[in-house]
């Protein structure tokens, strides 16, 4: 299981003031490294509310595991994307008012525009992954615009209220890794994850990478960046 760590929230706390240029996503994304995360992930929004352009830059020099750019179909996103070249971009929808990313992409209803959003990262170099909510019909999709890479909205599940609803969106997302592994896809999760209700996606084992950020630079407030992600290893390894 692969773990790709976000740092965007290192942003948050450097924008609560309008002053201070710390701290800086970059140190998070060098230390993650270090704990031995195999990517970062980062998400330009088109607000800029957390990570900015120049954070993306500063990282995709500084480290040397891969940079997953999570990203909008909006033309300047991806306009910048075309010019930085990071090694994956991970498309995203994206509300102005929502705190974090709800749900996954439509790519029924986008497949127009996300059809030339593939089609020019591609064209420079940049693998591109769909995060996509745990929808069959989405994942034929996904394979109808000749993508190989998924990841899969594990944010209905994170946010259950009851055991009821988690269990059902807990089965949506097993059948739907399944079945996205059986049309050839690398399967990847994520979002809302923490150390509580991890165990349950690593036990699907067609899952082959997660992506989190919330919980664990939370966690690093308290205990340092390296041994929350230490901490979040032991228990992929469990
Ligand atoms: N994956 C995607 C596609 C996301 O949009 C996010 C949030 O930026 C994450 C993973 C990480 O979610 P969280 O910060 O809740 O762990």
């Amino acid at each position: 299981m692969r773990l790709g760590i976000n740092v965007d929230h290192v942003a948050t706390l450097r924008q609560a003031r309008d002053n201070t240029t710390y701290p800086d996503p970059a140190v998070a994304a060098l230390l993650a490294e270090y704990s031995g995360c195999d990517s970062i992930v980062v998400h330009l929004r088109e607000d800029r509310r957390h990570i900015k352009e120049r954070d993306v830059i500063f990282i995709k020099e500084a480290i040397k595991v891969p940079l997953n750019l999570e990203m909008s179909a909006s033309k300047g996103v991806v306009d910048f994307a075309c010019k930085v070249v990071p090694y994956q971009a991970t498309l995203v929808p994206e509300k102005r008012q929502e705190l974090t990313t709800e749900g996954g992409l439509d790519l029924i209803k986008n497949k127009k525009k996300i059809t030339g959003v593939i089609k020019r990262l591609k064209k420079v170099g940049v693998r591109v992954s769909l995060f996509i909510d745990p929808l069959k019909k989405q994942i034929k999709m996904a394979k109808e615009l000749g993508i190989n890479i998924i990841e899969i909205n594990t944010g209905a599940f994170s946010s259950a209220k009851t055991k009821v609803i988690e269990n059902k969106e807990l089965k949506k997302i097993n059948e739907a890794a399944k079945f996205a592994k059986s049309q050839g896809f690398f399967v990847a999760a994520g979002h809302g994850l923490d150390y509580e209700n991890l165990s349950e996606i690593t036990k699907i084992k067609e899952i082959e990478e997660l992506n989190i950020g919330h919980s664990i630079i939370c966690r690093s407030v308290f205990i340092g960046i390296n041994q929350a992600i230490d901490e979040m290893f032991s228990l992929l390894k469990k």
